[in-house]
């Protein structure tokens, strides 16, 4: 098969499309025919080795944890897919793999494929989809009335984060930019921030929740914008453990294990309206200018790569 694989840590020119093993089916598994793949910024902290104490990997490897596509082969031991199930997914970081022709996966690390939507569409949302949840569902547990500043919120993570806690009632303040800042409100945001023009701690006030997607300089000017005993909950950068105290707020570091029954969970709302915004889209053999793109931080939209035609089911 044909795959995005590295043979060592480094910049984008490590990408190399070439052929490699189809991998093996083992039990618990599905293997997916992938039809497209999505890039997270965590793809480019692999490929660099900026992960490599906490995520160890040995060489060569194949990128990637989202995809979506269609199950090829079962292993022993699963239940509740078959061959020819439409699926989406996200690949443990230990094994990952979805930059490629085939890519085997633990099958509590898929779903079905929303109904309404392309494959290019469900391979966005698996990474940043959980993330949301698990940051705003189920760490700051919104509810109705509550008040949540979401960073980054034009973002993969940021816009399905602002439509979750629109979902459960909450008022949503915004952080974006430029053409981000329409989508955001489009997306159900009752107030949206420019960051570049307005510094959001002088209007941003009393919030119960702050979804940090940023970290740094934005971190810090966050704690000001909680009320006594709210809650920041990052996904970028861990707060310093003794600076929420010093706000006399909390705080929690999100990172999201793959969790299939989320993924269902997440389906199912998109096949209810819940939007996936699809940025630029490459060819798999163009996986490396899709890298360099996102490390430029100028991107702005989710990426996702092309990898076989759905029609060869
Ligand atoms: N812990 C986890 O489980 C987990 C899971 C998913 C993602 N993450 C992390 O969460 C972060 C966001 O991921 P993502 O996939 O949403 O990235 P993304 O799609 O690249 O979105 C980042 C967004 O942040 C905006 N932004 C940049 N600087 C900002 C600032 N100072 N204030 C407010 N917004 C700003 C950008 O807007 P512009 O267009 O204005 O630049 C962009 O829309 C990344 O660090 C990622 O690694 C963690």
């Amino acid at each position: 098969m044909k795959a995005i694989r590295i043979h060592a840590y480094g910049g984008p020119e490590q990408m190399q499309f070439e052929d490699a093993p189809v991998p093996e089916c083992r039990a618990g598994d599905v293997l997916v025919r992938v039809v497209a793949a999505s890039i997270n910024p965590i793809d480019w902290k692999l490929r660099s080795g900026a992960m490599a104490k906490g995520i160890p990997k040995s060489f060569p490897f194949v990128l990637g944890q989202d995809g979506a596509g269609v199950v090829e082969a079962v292993g022993s031991d699963v239940q509740g897919f078959a061959i020819g199930d439409e699926v989406f997914f996200y690949a443990e970081f230990a094994r990952g793999g979805s930059y490629a022709q085939f890519v085997a996966v633990d099958a509590a690390q898929v779903a079905k494929k929303p109904r309404t939507v392309t494959f290019a569409t469900a391979a966005a949302l698996p990474t940043p989809g959980q993330a949301a949840w698990t940051a705003l569902i189920e760490t700051a547990r919104l509810e109705r009335g509550m008040r949540v500043l979401i960073h980054g919120a034009a973002g993969a993570l940021g816009t399905i984060a602002v439509q979750l806690a629109k979902q459960q009632g909450a008022h949503v303040v915004a952080t974006a930019s430029g053409e981000g800042m329409a989508l955001v409100a489009s997306l159900g945001a009752d107030e949206v921030i420019d960051y570049r023009q307005q510094r959001f701690e002088s209007v941003a006030r009393g919030l119960d929740v702050v979804l940090d997607t940023i970290g740094g300089a934005t971190q810090e000017a966050s704690w000001s914008t909680l009320r006594p005993g709210g809650l920041l909950v990052a996904t970028a950068i861990p707060p310093a453990p003794d600076r929420a105290a010093a706000a006399g707020v909390r705080a929690a570091f999100v990172f999201t294990p793959p969790r299939g029954a989320v993924l269902a969970q997440l389906a199912e709302r998109v096949d209810r309206g819940l939007r996936v915004i699809v940025g630029r889209e490459f060819a798999l053999s163009d996986a490396a200018a899709a890298h360099r793109l996102g490390e430029s931080g100028r991107a702005h939209g989710k990426m996702v790569l092309h990898v076989t035609a759905p029609a060869a089911n």
